[in-house]
């Protein structure tokens, strides 16, 4: 049996395989059921205990030799794709998985979009922000009944810091840096202390809309608004229903008229048609002397609406809480070319 095995040993070192055919026959020759190693395996309980280690060694290294022949030819076998492309010029791409982008930012990039094309720049500020630019410069001081409006997140090192509560904030810091006229959008995500639920999360995002000129009135809001409302939503009856915001005087929240066709428009307009949309109002004239605007000159409307609720009106989503979960599987289903 030794012998047997020295053979095979020496045949294996001069082994010559020429093709993917050659190398399965080489495969099923050693390594099948049927084949040399388990054979070799199967005389193993015939030959004498002194010897089964020697041998069992033996013909183990057989076995590992013939998968290192293996793996190596199959390799020097497989053309690589770019030799598979010089093989056939009309052969269509590899097809390359793109990713997609998250319904968030698609939602957000359209609001911004559709701003844009109207004269409005972009606008940044910081998520941890201070108690001036959240809200006391927003006409809310310190012991204003507003402030138990937001459940806030507020930073232990330093009790003037905070978790921005809304995208408010970034409207004073774009006032501080810039003279009027002013046309901006603040998109960016805001922290609030809430029990996590299908409606509700900890943080979500906003957009934030201020504009600043000489003579702005109420009309250039209406008239905004309901382009806004017509681009993103193809709906054109909105209404203006009297609300409170500290920080805007009048203020108001828009609804639009979203239907009643099916089912669903039922159950997310409570039966009555319409829903809330976002809120907004005339920014009030304590807000731009906070910012050294001159409020004889100057006068202007703001607005701000949550991207999330307008993702799951858009996509029909109905937990907020998909949103966060990165499973791939609802993610790939959102395609853009925004
Ligand atoms: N900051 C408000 C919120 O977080 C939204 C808002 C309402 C922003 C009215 C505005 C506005 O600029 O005028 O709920």
């Amino acid at each position: 049996m030794i012998e047997e095995i020295n053979k095979h040993i020496a045949d294996l070192e001069k082994i010559k395989l020429k093709d993917n055919d050659e190398l399965e026959k080489f495969r099923i020759k050693y390594i099948s059921k049927k084949g040399i190693v388990p054979f070799l395996f199967s005389k193993l309980k015939e030959i004498p205990d002194a010897q089964k280690r020697e041998v069992g060694l033996k013909i183990n290294s057989i076995k590992e030799k013939v998968n290192e022949i293996l793996s190596k030819q199959k390799k020097k076998f497989t053309k690589t794709s770019s030799d598979q492309s010089f093989d056939d010029l009309t052969k269509p791409a590899n097809f390359i998985k793109l990713g997609s982008r998250h319904p968030i930012s698609i939602v957000k990039n359209k609001i911004t979009d559709i701003f844009l094309k109207i004269g409005f720049d972009i606008s940044e500020g910081p998520e941890i922000e201070d108690d001036w630019h959240n809200f006391t410069a927003l006409n809310l001081p310190e012991y204003h009944p507003a402030r138990d409006m937001q459940d806030t997140f507020y930073i232990n090192k330093n009790p003037d810091w905070l978790l921005r509560t809304h995208t408010s904030s970034v409207q004073i810091r774009h006032m501080e840096n810039n003279d009027p006229p002013i046309r901006t959008i603040s998109p960016g995500r805001v922290y609030r202390n809430e029990d996590i639920s299908a409606r509700s999360h900890c943080f979500f995002h906003q957009v934030e809309g201020l504009y600043i000129d000489k003579g702005v009135s109420f009309v250039d809001l209406k008239q905004t608004l309901l382009h806004f409302t017509k681009e993103l939503f193809g709906k054109s009856k909105i209404r203006l229903r009297p609300s409170y915001f500290p920080f805007t005087e009048p203020s108001a929240e828009l609804d639009i008229y979203w239907g009643l066709q099916s089912e669903a428009d039922y159950r997310i307009t409570k039966g009555t048609g319409w829903l809330e949309i976002l809120g907004c109002g005339m920014v009030d004239p304590n807000v731009l002397q906070n910012c050294k605007i001159d409020t004889e000159k100057f006068s202007g409307f703001a607005f701000g609406l949550g991207i999330e609720r307008i993702a799951m009106l858009l996509y029909q989503i109905e937990d907020i809480r998909t949103l966060y979960e990165n499973d791939l599987r609802f993610l790939n289903q959102f395609r853009s070319s925004i």
